[in-house]
């Protein structure tokens, strides 16, 4: 039997605040995390939802470091980044705090300190990477070195980025220290670890028995740890950012970021309900749900469980942790670094009033069982095609019809035909649909049944056609839009969770009634006699220069991406001195250059060699202007075998160098020297 439940909590993840929240983390966490809330509000649940910036841990340090700033000064940057384009997308945060907050250090410091109390930790003594030059410990991020499988010399201690391949320090031939680029020494360090294996059986039993519901990737996910055996995992560090290790003698240590950063679900709830926090955390009725991407199951599923079963105390552990997969973009994996990513503050600002749309593409498109990718084509497509051609031109039917024959008064039915019950009956179909997809965390599937309730409403008016009914029965005209304004209702009602700015505005039009889910597949929802404002429009055209503009925008990033990527190319095999000597090298001076006609790349060149006149072909259109040549000196091999290149004889090449974008550079002596000197 169906658990009940008092209350939920709703937990998402914390984003590391080293940079700005991008369209990955709100499809993965964000985007449906409010969709859920705002379902339960509606539903007159009680609910809270906390977030906030995971601001300890490498990553910030490793911005800090490169920026010439502070930790801190990293993190309260990019915290109010993230908080305030979090809000300005409409998810509706309880809470949205940090972990450098007094109370998050007092919170996590006290629940490590209750652990090592009740003896849960043993102490084990490792090898760990240390730069003897800057005098301290080396996170795996700190030290690279040559990856054992493909040979690149920048590989991480803990990650390949040119092969993908997960690695460990002791992999890497030759690591050194990022920091200060001497050979990295391993020295014994003291940490604290919590023995997983202590918690296999009770994890086992709780995941793998007891929520068989739980989305297949994460389910699995846990099966294929628990069934390769848990091992005590350390969760402090040698670091100087972080909540210090509360132990005599742990000086320079602190808590491992993903030992302190879960909590920070905890502090946050505390920071909201000083006085109530433990019934959200501690009572058997409510309900705790972590919304998460994938990278993120193990820490949630196994090591914030183990954590909380260490602790005791009544502490409840997540009903359900549905994490998402990822979102690629244009075909590519999103990254901060290579700054592959739609930030969202950036959309924000460039598609103002547009949140609903990203909020509805991203969950039309959620990652939600496989990864998936967000294209600007699929954005446009599904406002043009879907929003404005589905929704906005619905609701807009039904609303301009309404002041055209009865001045924008919602007129009364008098009696239902067939075709207006069929519309209830339906509404039902769909309702059922929707509840059940909501409460199993299927949100696409959710918002293709809150849109079939347009789709019924395009239908419906295109078979009862009340522009034509109005000529002869307005009896008729007034049940049919009745009918139509009492489905934009439901629209404003289905949709609240998923575009709650134009539901907001559709309320207003709609003369301004408090909705609630349970009014949902009613079909008197807005009285007769309700006013209605003048029709808007919902949704407008995205054009197709306004996409263009952003995957140019991509473009430019991943051509300076791979300028910041070349190398050049590796020396060629010697050849003897006299070999190279038999290639004759000289400057010659452009007496003409044009053109080469029906060849888009070639310039022809006629060439004072010093001797006579010398015709040369060569692939440089693109780069130069045959104009600009005239009169310039260039080098080229004058010994080659004649080649025949669209119809014109060529003796000989001209010296190039390809540059790093691929743009070609032509060689010139630095001075002017007499045309046919030697080069050599
Ligand atoms: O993967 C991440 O971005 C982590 N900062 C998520 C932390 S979730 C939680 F445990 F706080
Ligand atoms: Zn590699």
């Amino acid at each position: 039997m169906e658990k009940k439940f008092k209350r939920t909590l709703i937990t998402t993840a914390l984003p590391y605040a080293n940079g700005p929240v991008h369209i990955g983390h709100l499809a993965g966490v964000y985007v449906p995390a409010d969709i859920y809330a705002r379902y339960l509000r509606l539903k007159g649940e009680d609910v809270v939802m906390v977030g906030g910036s995971d601001e300890h841990g490498v990553p910030i340090t490793l911005r800090a470091r490169k920026e010439g700033i502070t930790p801190q000064e990293v993190v309260d940057r990019y915290h109010t980044i993230i908080k305030d384009s979090l809000e300005e997308l409409g998810v509706s945060f309880d809470i949205y705090s940090r972990t450098t907050s007094k109370l998050h250090n007092e919170t996590a410091s006290e629940f490590f300190r209750h652990l090592y109390d009740k003896g849960e930790f043993i102490q084990q003594t490792a090898l760990q990477p240390y730069d003897e030059k800057g005098g301290e410990f080396l996170a795996d991020r700190y030290v690279v070195g040559t990856c054992p499988r493909c040979g690149n010399e920048n590989a991480y201690g803990d990650q390949c980025e040119a092969c993908g391949s997960s690695l460990n320090v002791t992999d890497l031939i030759n690591p050194r220290s990022a920091l200060t680029g001497e050979p990295v020494k391993m020295r014994e360090t003291t940490h604290w670890y919590l023995p997983l294996d202590k918690w296999e059986e009770k994890l086992r039993s709780w995941i793998l028995d007891g929520h068989k519901e739980w989305k297949s990737n994460v389910y699995g996910q846990c099966k294929s740890w628990l069934d390769a055996g848990l091992q005590p995992r350390a969760v402090s560090r040698d670091l100087s950012w972080g909540v210090p290790v509360p132990v005599e003698g742990a000086e320079g240590k602190v808590l491992y970021v993903w030992f302190d950063a879960p909590i920070g679900y905890i502090s946050n709830t505390k920071e909201l309900l000083p006085d109530s926090w433990e019934t959200w955390w501690k009572d058997p009725e409510t309900r705790i749900i972590n919304f998460i991407g994938k990278d993120n199951i193990v820490f949630h599923c196994i090591v914030f469980p183990a954590m909380l079963m260490a602790y005791g105390d009544g502490f409840q552990l997540p009903d359900n942790v549905p994490a998402n997969e990822f979102l690629n973009l244009e075909g590519d994996k999103i990254s901060t670094s290579r700054n592959w990513a739609v930030w969202l503050h950036e959309y924000l600002k460039e598609f103002p009033g547009k949140q609903d749309v990203l909020r509805y593409v991203l969950t039309a498109n959620a990652p939600e069982t496989k990864d998936n990718d967000f294209t600007w084509a699929d954005f446009q497509a599904r406002n043009n095609n879907e929003l404005v051609a589905i929704l906005g031109n619905f609701v807009n039917r039904a609303v301009v019809l309404t002041h055209k024959y009865f001045g924008g008064t919602v007129p009364a039915t008098t009696a239902f035909e067939p075709v207006d019950s069929a519309v209830w009956e339906d509404m039902q179909k769909i309702k059922g649909a929707l509840t059940e997809a909501l409460d199993t965390f299927h949100f696409r599937e959710a918002l293709k049944q809150a849109m079939e309730i347009a789709r019924l409403g395009n239908r419906y008016l295109q078979e009862t056609e009340p522009w034509k009914v109005a000529k002869t029965d307005m009896a008729r005209t007034a049940t049919i839009l009745n009918t139509a304004l009492q489905l934009c209702a439901n629209i404003a009602i289905a949709f609240e969770p998923f575009l709650p700015f134009t539901c907001g505005r559709l309320v207003k039009m709609l003369g301004g009634g408090k909705l609630s889910w349970d009014m949902l597949g009613s079909s008197d929802i807005i009285p007769a006699g309700t006013g209605i404002a003048p029709a808007e429009l919902l949704f407008e055209k995205i054009e197709d220069a306004t996409v263009e503009a952003q995957v140019k925008r991509l473009q430019d990033t991943k051509k300076a991406n791979e300028v910041a990527a070349w190398r050049p190319e590796p020396q060629a095999e010697d050849v003897d001195f006299d070999t190279f000597c038999r290639s004759d090298l000289r400057v010659g001076t452009v007496l003409e250059c044009e053109k080469v006609p029906k060849a888009d790349k070639l310039l022809r060149f006629l060439i004072d060699d010093g001797m006579e006149k010398r015709t040369i072909v060569s692939g440089i259109a693109k780069y130069y202007k045959p104009e600009e040549l005239v009169g310039k000196q260039v080098c080229f091999i004058a010994n080659l075998p004649p080649r025949k290149l669209k119809g014109i004889v060529s003796q000989g090449m001209i010296l190039s160098a390809e540059n790093s974008d691929g743009s070609i550079v032509l060689l010139a002596p630095s001075a002017p020297v007499a045309p046919g000197s030697k080069i050599g």
